[in-house]
């Protein structure tokens, strides 16, 4: 394990241990000081699930409202935007997003610090376009289903979300933060009045391999 990873861990464990979940991010963030090394999601690239993704759609949609939950440090909010989306992209902590600001001067993406659990009321079903990859699988299981409900409402009626994260079987071992996501988890989604349009199940080619669930959802109208 990367000692990147070894130190998510280790500040992730001692929030959780302390009762404040959500903290380490931000003390990650603002402890590397400008080095996206110390961040082992940080890959200063688009993410290539979501590259794939809109290379199968591309042409076939128009300029859209976009919301990228748990936005880390922008290059998926910046692909967006470079389609001509009207992009929001938010985090919970101020640092990355002034990371974003200082890496993106020019940007036309709307970069903000704002808590999942407390975001603004006016975001509520209006986004015509919600992507959000690898933020569930860090946050700890008890506050995933609420972490769902939240995501499926900022979906617009007939809007579309698209997740990506790791993968796994309830057979499987849980594992550790990151921790791969069951399908019966990403189910909550379906119960907040999203259809699955696409759920695919992968082995991404990385060192070493790892079980991808990239699941494209649409609000019932
Ligand atoms: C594993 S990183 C993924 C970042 C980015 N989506 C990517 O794919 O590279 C998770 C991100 O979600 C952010 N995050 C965690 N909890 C959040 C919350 N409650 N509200 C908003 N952002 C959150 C973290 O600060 C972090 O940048």
């Amino acid at each position: 394990m990367s000692q990147e990873r070894k130190k998510a861990r280790q500040l992730d464990n001692e929030a959780v241990a302390d009762g404040r979940p959500l903290d380490w991010f931000e003390e990650l963030y603002s402890q590397v000081a400008g080095d996206e090394s110390g961040i082992p999601w940080a890959d200063m690239r688009l993410n290539p699930n979501l590259a794939t993704w809109l290379e199968d759609r591309r042409g076939s949609v128009t300029r859209q409202s976009a919301l990228v939950v748990g936005c880390g440090l922008g290059d998926d909010a910046e692909e967006l935007a470079s389609l001509g989306w009207d992009v929001t992209a938010f985090d919970i902590s101020p640092t990355c997003i002034d990371w974003c600001h200082r890496r993106f001067p020019d940007s036309s993406v709307n970069y903000l610090a704002a808590d999942l659990f407390d975001a603004p009321p006016e975001w509520q079903r209006t986004f015509d376009f919600v992507f959000e990859s690898y933020t569930l699988q860090v946050l700890p299981p008890d506050l995933r289903s609420s972490a769902i409900q939240l995501i499926a409402n900022f979906v617009s009626s007939g809007g579309r979300l698209l997740v990506i994260s790791r993968g796994r079987d309830a057979t499987d071992d849980p594992g550790q933060m990151p921790w791969p996501l069951l399908r019966e988890e990403l189910d909550g989604f379906r119960n907040c009045g999203l259809n699955v349009v696409r759920f695919e199940n992968y082995i991404e080619n990385e060192e070493p391999p790892v079980r991808r669930f990239r699941v494209d959802y649409q609000r019932r109208i």
